[in-house]
């Protein structure tokens, strides 16, 4: 059995995707050690009923070279402190990874299987050792709509997201539903007289989100807001998030022509769902059955919901989709602009497909 050291697996995405692994009976197939930057020492967490021993120093070289795997959630910094010098003194097991820090370099993959299942299992019989899970949005669009690309359809894509706050980390949750409630405990009591005019409340509750709100991590309000702006700025305007749509798409694609991708990036009021809109140029003029038809047959998750108000209220918002692997997308239509335009719109739990269900399965992978 092969010897996987875990790190940062306390955190959202390494809960979620410990809890996965339990669900999938991945720990009856792999020797797991638990790794803590700050608390080794102490118990590793209860699997399944049964303890799983004590806590390994995470940053300790030589409990590190003896792993066969080793899956990451810690984040960027641990990844530049540890990898490079790992690798240096010669350990050559299987790296996995969450964050970006190592996505783009050319000896890694991105790993995202039901769209690159074939270049995952070439990349290993070449010798890679390397495996990034892929940025939240790309996976996602690519599991809704990867029927388009791998059919080599799309001319190029144009995107709006409507990012969750999880995406931003667990502070970030919780800054949300402070706000959240901090705005009904200022006018619950207007809010519950129904002679109470409307105008009234909803000036009381811009007022204390533009002065009141706690703002540390989204540096705006989000709660009744939307913020047009994630992560750093390029030095062309987009944003680090809007980059890796076209850069990442095409990596885990391995295009040999680059399909055009570009979007405005938007953290919205949902807790862990990811919602994107496209707009996309198809390369030719084909009937939207059959484009229903390409997106449904490519993985088993994707679920195409008829254009519908019902059916879309139903099944077509982050409460819907929210801490579930299904990945529906719906408002699929010819647009007015040409018969090569389509729109479509999708739905994904960020913390699933977009970060943890990528890597469980890459060790999946390497376990069987
Ligand atoms: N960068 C993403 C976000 C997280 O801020 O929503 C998932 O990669």
């Amino acid at each position: 059995m092969k010897t996987l050291g875990l790190i940062g697996w306390r955190g959202m995405v390494g809960s979620v995707l410990v809890q996965r692994m339990c669900e999938e009976g991945d720990f009856n197939r792999v020797n797991p050690i638990f790794f803590s930057t700050s608390q080794n020492g102490k118990a590793a967490p209860i699997l399944n009923g049964k303890a799983s021993g004590i806590l390994q120093n995470a940053n300790d070289f030589d409990s590190l070279k003896e792993l066969d795997i080793i899956l990451t959630c810690q984040g960027r910094s641990y990844t530049k402190k540890i990898y490079h010098k790992l690798r240096m003194i010669g350990w050559s097991g299987y790296w996995i990874d969450a964050s970006s820090v190592l996505r783009m370099e050319e000896d890694t993959m991105i790993i995202l299987d039901p769209v690159n299942y074939q270049a995952i299992c070439d990349a290993l019989e070449m010798g890679i050792k390397t495996f990034v899970g892929g940025n939240c949005t790309v996976s996602l669009m690519l599991m809704s709509l990867g029927g388009l690309f791998v059919n080599n359809l799309v001319e190029w894509v144009s995107v709006a997201t409507y990012q969750a706050a999880s995406g931003g980390g667990a502070r970030q949750i919780r800054e949300l539903l402070n706000q959240m409630g901090m705005i009904y405990n200022h006018i619950s009591q207007e809010l519950n007289d129904p002679s109470s005019a409307i105008l009234d409340i909803e000036r009381k509750a811009t007022e204390i989100s533009r002065k009141d709100f706690q703002i540390d991590n989204f540096n705006a309000p989000l709660a009744g807001n939307v913020i047009p702006w994630i992560d750093e700025q390029w030095e062309n305007g987009q944003t680090i998030e809007e980059w890796k749509g076209q850069a990442e798409t095409n990596k885990i694609l391995k295009t040999t022509h680059i399909i055009p991708i570009d979007s405005i990036c938007v953290r919205i009021g949902a807790l862990r769902c990811h919602s994107q809109a496209f707009t996309i140029k198809l390369k030719k003029d084909i009937q939207l059955t059959e484009i229903k038809n390409q997106i449904a047959a490519h993985n088993s998750w994707v679920e195409v919901i008829p254009n519908d108000r019902d059916l879309t209220l139903k099944k077509l918002t982050p409460s819907a989709v929210s801490g579930k692997l299904c990945i529906p997308v719906g408002r699929l239509r010819k647009l007015s602009i040409g018969p090569q335009y389509i729109s479509a719109f999708t739905v994904g739990d960020q913390l699933l497909w977009g970060a943890a269900e990528p890597l469980r399965r890459m060790l999946r992978l390497l376990i069987k």
